[in-house]
């Protein structure tokens, strides 16, 4: 690579958020802190071609392929998020781009892509900046990374770094902000290193809320600062649990976290239900099974009818036996994603 051309690759991977960011103010800073598992499989895999321009023209140059396929509706995306990020990274203008972008889980599989696409995104920016500026250290690397990240989307800025990460200020986590993720600096019991998410795929359908619309929805709304007050508390009760190892009062705030979520949005004007039929059959025999078993799963939700089922590694075999039994009868085309905690964005 030189300061002329070159070319990179990273993958980043989702996340699934336990504490819950809903609801922003200016600049993408979160209302409240949220904590998540970085995931491992459901990933994005970007490359970035750069070639120095003859003219530094005013405008941004580049060229997009999405799964090998020219991508016309991406490109404002990326315009914005360029937009944005210039004034960090002002080397953009000098350069022609060529973005290339594929997923490792199925397009329209309500997975949203735009944490694992903006995080990869970043880092391949960074890794130039780090091509111009080599003394840079890792911690400002992964930082910026981050923090260019989360300006694309705002949770991506926690798909950078791995396993469970934090972004926004905590009273409880030291080094939290606003403006990045952070890996958890706190004791984490081991029961949490090798956690599953298993994302049972209930509505592939296009999402009926975005998440723009979403965290605007929360301006105004009547339990807004309440809810807010909660996420605090919630992760502030995640800081033991996590060095416990706890998981019958992780299940508690998890799940309480995931119908909060869905409750904002249904008691937000206009109102959305983004649950299906499926997706509370699911929960039902989700609590059925735990009830009857003792077996430590939960479920939690995203902006969307699709369930993550949330375990640890010990039990993944029973908990396996009762998906492919009982819960992909409610999955759309009987369709599910294995995937688990990861430790987040890698050069490739
Ligand atoms: O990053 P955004 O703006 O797409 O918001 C994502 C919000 C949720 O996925 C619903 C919750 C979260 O914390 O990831």
């Amino acid at each position: 690579q030189t300061s002329e051309k070159g070319h990179f690759e990273w993958s980043a991977p989702s996340n699934i958020a336990l504490v819950k960011y809903w609801g922003k103010k200016d600049n993408q800073i979160p209302a409240n802190p949220s904590v998540s598992l970085t995931l491992n499989n459901c990933k994005t895999i970007t490359s970035l071609s750069y070639t120095k321009k003859e003219n530094t023209g005013n405008g941004f140059s580049f060229d997009l392929l999405f799964e090998g396929q020219p991508k016309e509706d991406f490109k404002p995306k990326i315009q914005k998020f360029f937009e944005r990020i210039v004034v960090y990274l002002p080397f953009l203008k000098e350069y022609h781009f060529s973005i290339a972008t594929q997923n490792t889980f199925p397009h329209s599989s309500g997975i949203a892509s735009s944490a694992s696409g903006m995080a990869a995104l970043a880092m391949n920016l960074m890794a130039l900046e780090r091509v111009l500026n080599p003394e840079m250290t890792d911690s400002y690397f992964f930082q910026k990374a981050s923090f260019l990240a989360r300006l694309g989307s705002g949770s991506a800025c926690r798909s950078i770094q791995g396993n469970v990460v934090v972004w926004g200020q905590h009273a409880g986590i030291a080094g939290s902000s606003d403006l990045f993720g952070v890996p958890y600096p706190n004791p984490l019991h081991e029961v949490f290193t090798d956690f599953q998410d298993t994302i049972l795929l209930v509505d592939k359908g296009e999402k009926q809320v975005s998440s723009t619309v979403g965290h605007e929805l929360m301006h105004g709304h009547p339990y807004a600062d309440r809810r807010f007050v909660q996420a605090h508390e919630n992760l502030a009760a995640l800081i033991p649990v996590f060095e416990s190892g706890n998981l019958e009062e992780f299940i508690k705030i998890v799940e309480s976290e995931a119908l909060t979520l869905h409750g904002m949005m249904m008691t937000s004007m206009p109102y959305f239900i983004l649950m299906k039929p499926n997706t509370l059959e699911i929960i039902n025999r989700i609590w059925k099974f735990r009830n009857a078993t003792g077996t430590p799963v939960c479920f939690t939700l995203d902006a969307g009818a699709n369930v993550h089922v949330l375990y640890p590694q010990k039990v993944k075999e029973s908990v396996m036996f009762f998906i492919k039994n009982e819960l992909i009868d409610f999955c759309q085309n009987s369709q599910y994603l294995c995937d688990e905690i990861g430790s987040g964005a890698v050069a490739l």
